[in-house]
């Protein structure tokens, strides 16, 4: 996610501007984004006031800071899930760390479920819309007490993926020559970490949803909520099973390998989009 720093939060030194990028704790392209940043330096969560902890073993979780391709931005290694445990709220939280330190921009990524028929493994579908579920149960990070510093009470979430960006990252995808592996389309967030039924897939697709995961939706509310334009795209990273009789079972394992087999390309891709946001 590339977000511009222009602030600094209390008890963090930050003596850049600094642009962000957000990442999933399990996924295998976001974290060597991170790794591959010039200049580095690095906050652990626990060094943050309180930040949420991450659950992932042997994951310590920190915001990384550093150049991409000369560009300063913000990186978070390590992301909360609603089915770690944590209340939305939390989830949501380093967004607005992120708000606190000055960044205007955030590009979230996420794994997810192909549910759309046309999808194939490894496509890099463009968010340009969400159903959130989460929030259908009232499970919404901005639920409680307003923060009227960060945004209003009832924000409008109609245009919460920038329509600039999308289609600059369609032409972007084109002139890298994967025009064939990019999609745009209506993600959906569901609770997890259980994987979804056959009759749920069914209904969702009646709903009009192409892909389906487990992030995001409550990143970008909070993110809308206090201004910042979003840019998020999921990585296909396997079919959704839609029939009793598939074989293949939904599973984190494959998950995590189509993240590998895309990282250089993912990278090659966000490193783009911040370009063109830094020059537009
Ligand atoms: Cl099939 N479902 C959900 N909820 N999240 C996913 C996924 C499926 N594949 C990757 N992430």
């Amino acid at each position: 996610m590339a977000l511009i720093s222009k602030g600094r939060i209390k008890g963090l030194d930050l003596k850049k501007e600094f642009r962000i990028r957000s990442m999933k704790p399990y996924s295998s392209f976001a974290s060597p984004l991170a790794e591959s940043l010039a200049d580095k330096e690095c906050f652990p969560y626990d060094s943050v006031p309180n930040f949420p902890v991450s659950t992932v073993p042997g994951h310590r979780g920190q915001l990384v800071f550093g150049l991409l391709d000369g560009v300063p931005v913000m990186c978070m290694q390590g992301r909360f899930h609603y089915y770690e445990g944590y209340p939305i709220c939390k989830c949501a939280m380093p967004i607005r760390v992120m708000k606190m330190v000055g960044i205007n921009y955030l590009i979230a990524t996420n794994a997810a479920g192909g549910l759309n028929e046309k999808y194939k493994v490894g496509d890099i579908m463009i968010i340009k819309d969400h159903v959130n579920f989460l929030g259908f149960a009232g499970v919404n990070p901005l639920r409680g007490p307003n923060d009227e510093r960060f945004g209003p009470r009832f924000p409008a979430v109609s245009r919460a993926y920038d329509a600039k960006l999308r289609a600059a990252a369609m032409r972007i995808g084109k002139e890298m020559g994967i025009g064939h592996q990019i999609q745009e389309g209506v993600y959906t967030c569901l609770g997890g970490p259980s994987f979804e039924t056959v009759a749920e897939l069914a209904a969702m697709k009646i709903l009009g949803i192409d892909a389906v995961g487990m992030s995001t939706t409550y990143e970008v509310i909070v993110a809308c909520h206090s201004g910042m334009t979003v840019f998020a795209f999921s990585l296909i990273t396997n079919k959704c099973v839609t029939t009793y009789d598939e074989e293949v079972m939904p599973n984190h394992e494959e998950v995590i390998q189509t993240g590998k087999e895309n990282e250089e390309v993912l990278k090659a891709f966000v490193s783009r989009i911040v370009q063109h946001i830094t020059q537009n």
